[in-house]
């Protein structure tokens, strides 16, 4: 039997808090259902508890704390030159909750994206489900998208959609959507990285679906 060999892509993963998206995207390359490999964590938070999940499975960590910058843009720099040391094939963020600069987003083209617990381009920035609880939607989701320069405005890879029930509160449909989150996450940077994506404009096909 022919044996495949697959390459081994460098996945840096951004996150800011909890990190269960960082954690799903581990669980999938330990077990074999990701395209590449998470070669470090960078997290711009000393406190996250994403940076505990990465410790855990061996994987490097670094800490661009935004409080030892004067400044957002020495801030980006720093983020800038910690994440071009690492080359990656891919830069994910997953609950990374800062814009990111347009140096940055130069330096890597085509090759950073986002997971946002909304439909977008439905309730962009902070506190999606709450936004879509309080505008009293009947489905929610969640989106991966390439990331620009604005708020969650980036062209879209891939969607999955949640129903909103009756007695939810923003927790109830946070989780349902999380759940979600994680097997689209994943989904998504296999699908970029194989070279399946490609983009016109806003419109993003995935060839092979
Ligand atoms: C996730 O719901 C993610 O979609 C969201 O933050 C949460 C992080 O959870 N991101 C944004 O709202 C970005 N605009 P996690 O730390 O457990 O992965």
């Amino acid at each position: 039997m022919n044996s495949v060999i697959q390459p081994e892509f460098r996945i840096v993963v951004l996150a800011s808090g909890r990190g269960t998206n960082l954690q799903a995207i581990i669980d999938a390359s330990e077990s074999g259902r990701l395209l590449g490999k998470v070669v470090a964590l960078v997290s711009d938070s000393p406190d996250a508890v994403a940076l505990e999940r990465a410790r855990r499975h061996g994987i490097p960590q670094v800490v661009v704390d935004r409080k030892s910058y004067a400044s957002k843009n020495e801030f980006d720099l720093g983020l800038l030159e910690a994440v071009r040391r690492l080359s990656p094939d891919l830069v994910v963020l997953a609950g990374f909750m800062r814009l990111l600069g347009r140096s940055f987003l130069e330096r890597f083209p085509g090759k950073v994206i986002n997971i946002h617990p909304s439909l977008l381009p439905a309730f962009k920035g902070l506190q999606a489900q709450k936004q879509a609880l309080d505008y009293g939607v009947k489905y929610a989701g969640c989106t991966v998208h390439f990331v620009d320069e604005g708020v969650d405005t980036g062209p879209i890879i891939g969607q999955r959609v949640v129903p909103v029930l009756p007695d939810d509160t923003e927790d109830t449909l946070a989780a349902r959507i999380l759940v979600e989150e994680h097997s689209l996450l994943v989904e998504c940077i296999n699908a970029v990285l194989s070279g399946r994506v490609r983009t016109d404009g806003r419109k993003v096909t995935i060839d092979g679906g």
